[in-house]
């Protein structure tokens, strides 16, 4: 049985990943806020160090897979808030924990982004690139420009800066190439205490009015097997993957932008990663091709 660090295990869907986790033999460190091993606030500096700190001792050196569901949904005024958990409460934990996970030889890592990522609009580029950048002070002044959208922007623009991170690290020799799978899922309207706040607020009109084809929002039961999915040696063959489920609502809205062919302005990336094969990830043996 392996030992899971799951953030974010007090409420909705992290508690319903470590529930099932736990109901399948498995040792679970929670993280969260209130009603965990480690209580932890993930919104300042010092509360992610003493939850790293915490989490090391009680891993005891192995990490056998990470869950990172703790986060803060739209709140105005909260923009700060909002991007600390969701960016850095991801990002500054994983980097810390890596040894751990490297040490269980096949870990898997699975990062919660949101289809907000690609059904938000009026989300500034540079703020997503200073967020992934690590600039933190300079993204939020800049989204707090966005006025009455500043909060739904910065709740995408902190999912598409982590997307974007993983995605980045997940494909590269510290994460797959130490047999780390790091991958993202991307849930729609689940129905979690984080939803149901947001169906209440002055916001809730406009939540309603995303069209979910299925005609239903999710359970955080269906999103645990998803992770749980994610967790398992299926995932062996998955690293830097956003998997989405969210009722169809992003086929809806993009059904043409992805797939879609490499565009001619990353040819030369692609060229790059033709010549760095051997290091970035080349498989050894085609012969039983
Ligand atoms: P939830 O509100 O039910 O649970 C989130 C957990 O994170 C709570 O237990 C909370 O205490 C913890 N948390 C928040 N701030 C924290 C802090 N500063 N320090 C430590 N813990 C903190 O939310 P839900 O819906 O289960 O969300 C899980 C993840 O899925 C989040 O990252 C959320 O952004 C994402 N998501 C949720 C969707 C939904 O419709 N519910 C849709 C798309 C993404």
């Amino acid at each position: 049985m392996g030992k899971y660090v799951v953030t974010g295990s007090a409420s909705g869907m992290g508690h319903a990943a470590a529930e099932r986790l736990r109901a399948d033999g498995h040792e679970v460190i929670g993280v969260d806020q209130r009603d965990a091993d480690v209580v932890a606030d993930l919104s300042t500096k010092s509360g992610r160090s003493d939850a790293v700190r915490a989490v090391m001792k009680l891993a005891d050196g192995v990490l056998d897979g990470a869950v990172f569901a703790a986060g803060v949904g739209a709140h105005a005024g909260k923009e700060r808030l909002t991007v600390e958990v969701n960016v850095l409460g991801v990002t500054e934990l994983l980097m810390a924990l890596q040894p751990e996970l490297a040490a269980a030889g096949n870990a898997k890592v699975v990062v919660f982004g949101s289809n907000s990522t690609t059904s938000t609009p009026f989300v500034p580029r540079r703020a997503i690139r200073m967020l992934t950048a690590g600039d933190t002070e300079g993204a939020v002044k800049l989204l707090r420009r966005r006025g009455p959208l500043a909060a739904p922007a910065s709740y995408a623009a902190s999912k598409l800066a982590v997307s974007r991170w993983v995605r980045a690290k997940a494909v590269t020799q510290q994460w797959a190439g130490s047999g780390i799978r790091v991958n993202l899922l991307a849930p729609g309207p689940v129905l979690t205490p984080l939803l149901r706040d947001q169906l209440a607020s002055s916001s809730g009109k406009h939540v309603r009015s995303y069209p979910v084809p299925v005609r239903e929002y999710g359970t955080p039961e269906q999103l645990a097997e998803w992770v749980m999915m994610m967790l398992s040696p299926a995932a062996d063959f998955m690293a830097g993957s956003v998997i989405t489920v969210d009722g169809g609502t992003e086929a809806l809205l993009r059904p043409n932008d992805w797939p879609s062919p490499l565009p001619v302005r990353r040819v030369p990336r692609m060229l790059a990663a033709l010549r760095n094969a051997p290091r970035s990830g080349q498989v050894a043996d085609y012969s039983d091709v």
